[in-house]
C-alpha cells in the first residue's frame, strides 16, 4: 500500500471522557452500490467518512450516477442515468465490497462485469456463493481473467441456499433479488445487523423483504422503485473497537450513537474479564477496575464474537491476567497481526486457528506494520496499551475503515498523531 505517513503513539495514557461513534462501514459499503436499484434520486445519511466510502463514489459515478456527497452529513445519489455496467479493476481493488456492485448491476439491468475485488488479505475469499445466488435467479455467470460477467434476459425469483453463513453472499442475492420477478427465499442467510440495515433501506424505496436478521430471508420483487432518504446503522465493528481501547488503557469512556444489543457478544466477554460495562438505549460505558482475566474467545457469525473484533481483542488479551485463547473459525489466514504484536512483547502461539495468549505485565512500544483493517486496529489498541513511543506504518489500511479514529482517540485522551515519512 506504501502509506505516506505513520501513526505514532505513546501508551500508557488511560481513555476517558465520551465519544460518538460514526455510521457503519460494512452497512454503507452495502447500501450504497444498493442506491443503483432506486428509479429516483435516494438520500443516505450517516455515512462514515471513509475511503471505501470515496472509492464506492467514484464507482457509481463512472457508472453514470451523479452523486452529491456532503460528508459528515448526506450522499445524495441519482441514478437514473447510470448505463454503465463494466467496473474495471482498477476500482475493485480498492475495496473489497466492490462485488457488491454485481448484484446492484444485474438487479438493475440484468448485466454486470465486475473485476475481482481487492480488500483485506484474510486467507481465501471465495464468491462461488454469490454466483451460485445469482445462476438460482436466472443470471448467465462466467467468471474469467480476473472479471465476472453476468448477464440476464430476466431475473425471476428462486431458492438460494447457501452451503455457508456468508454476509456478502446473503447480501448481493438480496440486491440481486429485490427487483427480479417472482419471489426469491435464502436459507442459511447471514444475520449481521447490516443485512437489516439494507434490508430496511431496500424497502424504504418500495422493495419487499422480510425475514432480515433470521436465516431465512424472503424477497417479493417488485419493477419499481421510488425516491427514499435513509439513515445507516452505528458501526457495529468501531463501537467494539472504542470499548476494547477503553479496556485495554484502563480508563472510563462512555460510546454514544451506537447500539448495545449488537454488542452483546463483547459485552459479554470484557464483563467476564471482570471490566464493567454498563448499557443505555444508545450508549455504552466501558470502566474497567483492577485485574483483567484471561478469557476464551471463539469467533462466530452474528450474533456471535465478530470475526472483525478478533484481532483488537488478541491485542487486550496480551496483557490479560493468565492464558487466553482466540479461536477464528470465519476465515483461516486472519493472524497476519500476531507477528506485530510479538515485536511488541506479545507471548503468543498459534495452533491451526487458536491463538494461545499468555498475559504479559508490560507491552513494549515498537515500529510495526499493518497487514490489514483490522490488524490496524490491534496494533492501536497494543500501541494505546504499551511503555513507550508505537509506530505504525501501512496506515492506509486503517483510513479504509475508521472515519478520524486518531481524532476520536485524542479527544479522549490518548497520545496520537501522524507523521509523514
Ligand atoms: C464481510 O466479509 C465483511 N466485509 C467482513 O468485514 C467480515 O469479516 C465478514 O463479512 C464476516 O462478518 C464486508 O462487509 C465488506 P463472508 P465477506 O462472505 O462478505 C467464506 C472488515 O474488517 N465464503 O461472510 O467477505 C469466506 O471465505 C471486513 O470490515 C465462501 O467460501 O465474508 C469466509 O471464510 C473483513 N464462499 C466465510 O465464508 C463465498 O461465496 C465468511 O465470509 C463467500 C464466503
Amino acid at each position: 500500500m506504501y502509506s505516506k505517513d505513520k501513526m505514532l503513539i505513546t501508551g500508557g495514557h488511560p481513555l476517558a471522557g465520551e465519544i460518538t461513534v460514526s455510521g457503519g462501514k460494512n452497512t454503507a459499503v452495502a447500501v450504497i452500490p444498493a442506491a443503483l436499484l432506486c428509479d429516483a434520486p435516494c438520500t443516505i445519511e450517516n455515512l462514515p467518512d471513509i475511503d471505501d466510502v470515496h472509492a464506492l463514489i467514484e464507482i457509481l459515478e463512472t457508472l453514470g450516477a451523479k452523486i452529491d456527497y456532503v460528508p459528515g452529513k448526506y450522499m445524495t445519489v441519482d441514478p437514473t442515468n447510470a448505463k454503465g455496467y463494466h467496473v474495471p479493476y482498477k476500482l475493485t481493488k480498492r475495496l473489497r465490497a466492490s462485488y457488491y456492485l454485481l448484484g446492484a448491476l444485474i438487479g438493475r439491468g440484468h448485466h454486470a462485469e465486475v473485476a475481482y475485488p481487492g480488500g483485506c488479505d484474510l486467507g481465501s475469499r471465495p464468491i462461488d456463493q454469490h454466483l451460485k445466488g445469482f445462476m438460482a435467479l436466472g443470471a448467465d455467470i462466467d467468471d474469467r481473467g480476473g472479471m465476472v460477467y453476468a448477464k440476464a434476459d430476466k431475473l425471476v425469483g428462486g431458492d438460494v441456499f447457501f452451503d455457508m453463513v456468508t454476509v456478502g453472499g446473503t447480501i448481493n442475492v438480496m440486491l440481486a433479488a429485490s427487483k427480479a420477478e417472482g419471489n426469491t427465499i435464502i436459507y442459511n442467510a447471514a444475520k449481521e445487523p447490516h443485512i437489516v440495515d439494507l434490508a430496511n433501506f431496500l424497502n424504504s424505496m418500495g422493495a419487499r423483504i422480510k425475514g432480515a436478521g433470521t436465516d431465512v430471508i424472503r424477497i417479493r420483487g417488485v419493477q419499481k422503485t421510488h425516491a427514499c432518504t435513509y439513515t445507516v446503522i452505528p458501526d457495529q465493528i468501531e463501537t467494539g473497537t472504542l470499548m476494547i481501547a477503553a479496556a485495554a488503557t484502563r480508563g472510563d469512556v462512555t460510546i454514544h450513537g451506537c447500539i448495545p444489543t449488537h454488542m452483546e457478544a463483547l459485552t459479554a466477554k470484557l464483563l467476564e474479564m471482570g471490566v464493567r460495562v454498563t448499557e443505555n438505549d444508545d450508549s455504552i460505558r466501558v470502566r474497567p477496575q483492577g485485574v483483567q482475566r484471561a478469557v476464551n474467545v471463539k469467533t462466530q457469525v452474528y450474533p456471535g464474537f465478530p470475526t472483525d473484533l478478533q484481532q483488537p481483542m488478541t491485542a487486550l488479551l496480551c496483557m490479560a491476567n493468565g492464558v487466553s485463547t482466540v479461536c477464528e473459525t470465519i476465515f483461516d489466514q486472519r493472524f497476519k497481526h500476531l507477528d506485530e504484536l510479538r515485536r511488541m512483547g506479545a507471548k503468543i502461539r498459534l495452533v491451526d486457528r487458536t491463538v494461545l495468549i499468555d498475559g504479559v505485565s508490560e507491552l513494549y512500544g515498537a515500529p510495526v506494520t499493518v497487514t490489514d483493517l483490522r490488524a490496524g486496529a490491534a496494533l492501536i489498541v497494543a500501541g494505546l496499551m504499551a511503555k513507550g513511543v508505537t509506530e505504525i506504518y501501512e496506515t492506509t489500511y486503517i483510513d479504509r475503515g475508521y472515519e478520524r479514529i486518531e481524532e476520536k482517540l485524542r479527544l479522549l485522551g490518548a497520545d496520537i498523531r501522524r507523521e509523514k515519512i
